[in-house]
């Protein structure tokens, strides 16, 4: 009981059971594979890109991408006229992710690189590429960049795997790939 004094008033000094010994090396080995799988799985897994990642503000960003938008926009999606944003094959492509949206439509080629650099306006958010699970934290102030290689063409969407708000589970965006 926890409330007795233990019967060895110097218990730290007592022999270790074998049985505590076998557990205490069988979690340490555990946690030793669990934390090698991390960098195995970012090489191995495709998942999680290798990104850069910058320091930004939400003014600087805004208008970096509202310039490639004013350039590049070939037409405009739904009755919100979101912007269809088409740039040349290898060229540094923006999106913007804020209370609710992933902000313009990209339409990227097939088989060519981006630059995508993806920032926040105002708090964190979870840019997660559908159906190809492609995930990454996107935090105000600083901007994350990916090299982007599409090798399937469709449409996929975007969705916000970060709660953010009343309108977390309508914050949706989209690539198209051609
Ligand atoms: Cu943005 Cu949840």
């Amino acid at each position: 009981m926890s409330i007795m004094p233990p019967s060895h008033r110097v218990w730290w000094n007592q022999p270790i059971h074998k049985i505590e010994v076998t557990w205490v090396i069988i979690a340490l080995v555990w946690c030793l594979v669990l934390f090698l799988w991390m960098p195995y799985w970012h090489v191995y897994g495709e998942q999680n890109l290798s990104n850069e990642s910058y320091k930004t503000s939400a003014e600087l960003f805004e208008a970096k991408t509202q310039r490639m938008v004013d350039k590049y926009t070939v037409r405009t999606e739904s009755e919100a006229e979101i912007p269809v944003v088409a740039p040349p094959a290898g060229s540094d492509v923006y999106l913007v992710g804020r209370l609710w949206d992933w902000w313009p439509i990209l339409e990227l080629e097939k088989d060519k690189s981006y630059r995508v650099h993806i920032s926040s306006l105002d708090y964190q958010h979870g840019f997660s590429l559908q159906p190809v699970n492609i995930n990454l934290q996107i935090l105000p102030q600083y901007e994350t960049v990916i090299t982007l290689t599409p090798t399937t063409t469709g449409s996929f969407g975007i969705i916000c795997n970060e709660y953010c708000g009343v309108g977390h589970h309508q914050m949706l965006g989209k690539i198209i790939v051609k």
